[in-house]
């Protein structure tokens, strides 16, 4: 099946982004981590980062039409503010797990609400890189 791993803004930072927060780790790092892990499975992921929102609602329209099984998304900023990322997903009905390098609960109250958390199949938060790998693991035990 096909998989989509979604960032968003900022998040083309990581490695050197407040790394006492959000790790060392890439996001090349963890895209080739996640598409390796999925080709083992006999998976395809396709991995899309952008800092613009109207690029990510685009990028979930467009998953309706090629045959996206499921989307492992970390929404970054846009988690705790955008009601068109939310509808986007709402729109195409594609199963989704929402991700984040950090515990936001942990962090300031404006973190500690989600607009995606309510539609997700289920979220991992606070593991660093390794929410990804949870998330993708979380994901292959539910596809055909
Ligand atoms: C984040 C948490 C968000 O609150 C923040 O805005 C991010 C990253 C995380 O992965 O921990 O950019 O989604």
């Amino acid at each position: 099946a096909k998989l989509l791993l979604l960032h968003g803004p900022n998040l083309n930072l990581l490695g050197t982004r407040e790394p006492e927060v959000y790790g060392r780790t890439t996001l090349a790092d963890i895209d080739a981590d996640l598409g390796a892990r999925a080709q083992a499975a006999g998976h395809a992921l396709e991995a899309f980062q952008s800092n613009a929102e109207h690029e990510l609602v685009n990028r979930v329209q467009a998953a309706r039409e090629d045959g996206t099984a499921f989307i492992l998304i970390n929404p970054a900023a846009f988690t705790h503010t955008s009601v068109a990322l939310r509808d986007a997903l709402a729109a195409v009905a594609i199963p989704f797990v929402e991700i984040h390098l950090s515990n936001p609960h942990a962090r300031e109250p404006f973190r500690q609400h989600s607009y995606f958390s309510d539609k997700a199949v289920g979220v991992v938060c606070g593991f660093g890189a390794d929410s990804y790998r949870y998330a993708l693991d979380a994901a292959l035990a539910r596809l055909p």
